[in-house]
């Protein structure tokens, strides 16, 4: 199978990965991550997001991070918005794109968005109906699409009506979450067998958490399967605040040594990218999460 020569890295730590930290991460952290990211040559950063507060106190300063962070050109910044209220605080931070978020499990989505499937697609309306307005692009995502924490396996068939729908709505791109990492390489062939009998691969990204163990095959698995962006967090950070168990995303830079092993263009370098990934598990006071940055070594020197 050919592979894509060229993949977008979406690197979503500085929102997925520090939304699931037990403590409040200073403001002056999160901008040097987004910062070495940009550095280390990512062109999308999930920077924030706008939603409640009071369910996720350590995304609260996403206005804070969007007003002082240094926009490098070329790098787009984005945030998740669960609703009119969130994308009206996004617009007004300055957000470059935003994201609403969806789930192919009922009760995945009643855990984390307090909804219905039906209602959340509801939600997205006025999202959307605004964003175009004010010429914001929209991703979309769908969680739980190789397994659900509280339903266990999803149908494929569940996954492809929520992206067709958030597609149809107007999102140029729909993320596909295994948000608690239970996918292998042959759920996530079957997933695409039927996603991509209806959606080109060029509206799919990848969304893989490493709970198993299991995120990088099933990334070459969509890769073979001609999907060209995949979203990571660099040192593996994060999980899902509503998903018990989950880990974080797959590490950016271990994404990036598959990619470069395979010859496959990002514009990402890997030695920076580690240092973004050594700087700010320091200052979350662990190790890196990223097999790769671990073999390499702090400086991204081999030892
Ligand atoms: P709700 O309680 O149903 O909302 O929450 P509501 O409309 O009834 O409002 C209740 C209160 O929330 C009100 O405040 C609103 O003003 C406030 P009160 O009057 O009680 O003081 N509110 C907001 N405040 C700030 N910004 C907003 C906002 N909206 C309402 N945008 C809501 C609905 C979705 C907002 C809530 O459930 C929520 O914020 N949930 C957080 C969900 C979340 O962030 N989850 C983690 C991200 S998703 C993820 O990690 C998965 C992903 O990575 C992919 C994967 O891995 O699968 C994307
Ligand atoms: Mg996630």
């Amino acid at each position: 199978m050919t592979l894509p020569q060229q993949v977008t890295l979406v690197d979503v730590g500085p929102r997925d990965g520090l939304q699931n930290e037990p403590g409040l991460v200073a403001l002056q952290d999160k901008l040097r991550l987004i910062d070495d990211l940009g550095a280390a040559g990512l062109r999308v950063i999930e920077a924030g997001s706008f939603v409640n507060p009071k369910w996720i106190p350590q995304m609260a300063d996403s206005e804070a991070v969007f007003a002082s962070l240094e926009r490098r050109p070329g790098v787009r910044y984005s945030a998740l918005t669960p609703n009119l209220k969130g994308f009206e605080r996004a617009l007004a931070a300055g957000a470059d794109e935003v994201a609403v978020f969806g789930a192919a499990s009922e009760t995945f989505s009643q855990k984390n968005i307090n909804c219905s499937i039906a209602e959340s697609l509801q939600r997205f309306e006025p999202v959307m109906a605004a964003a175009q307005a004010a010429g914001l692009p929209v991703r979309g995502y769908v969680s739980c699409v190789l397994g659900c924490p509280y339903e266990g396996d999803i149908p494929p068939a569940a996954v492809l009506r929520v992206a067709r729908t958030l597609l149809d709505m107007g999102c140029y791109e729909v993320s596909l979450g295994d948000t608690i990492g239970t996918g292998n390489a042959g759920s996530m062939r079957r997933l695409l067998q039927t996603l991509l009998a209806d959606i080109p691969a060029a509206q799919l990204a990848l969304h893989c958490h490493d709970t198993y163990g299991q995120a990088l095959a099933n990334i070459l698995v969509g890769l073979q399967h001609g999907i060209a962006t995949v979203d990571a967090s660099v040192a593996g950070l994060g999980g899902c605040p509503y998903a018990r168990g989950a880990s974080g995303n797959v590490a950016t830079e271990d994404v990036l040594y598959m990619l470069d092993g395979l010859g496959i263009a990002t514009g990402v370098d890997l030695q920076a990218l580690v240092a973004a990934g050594q700087r700010i598990s320091a200052a979350l006071g662990r190790p890196s999460g990223s097999r790769v940055a671990r073999a390499l070594g702090g400086d991204g020197e081999n030892r």
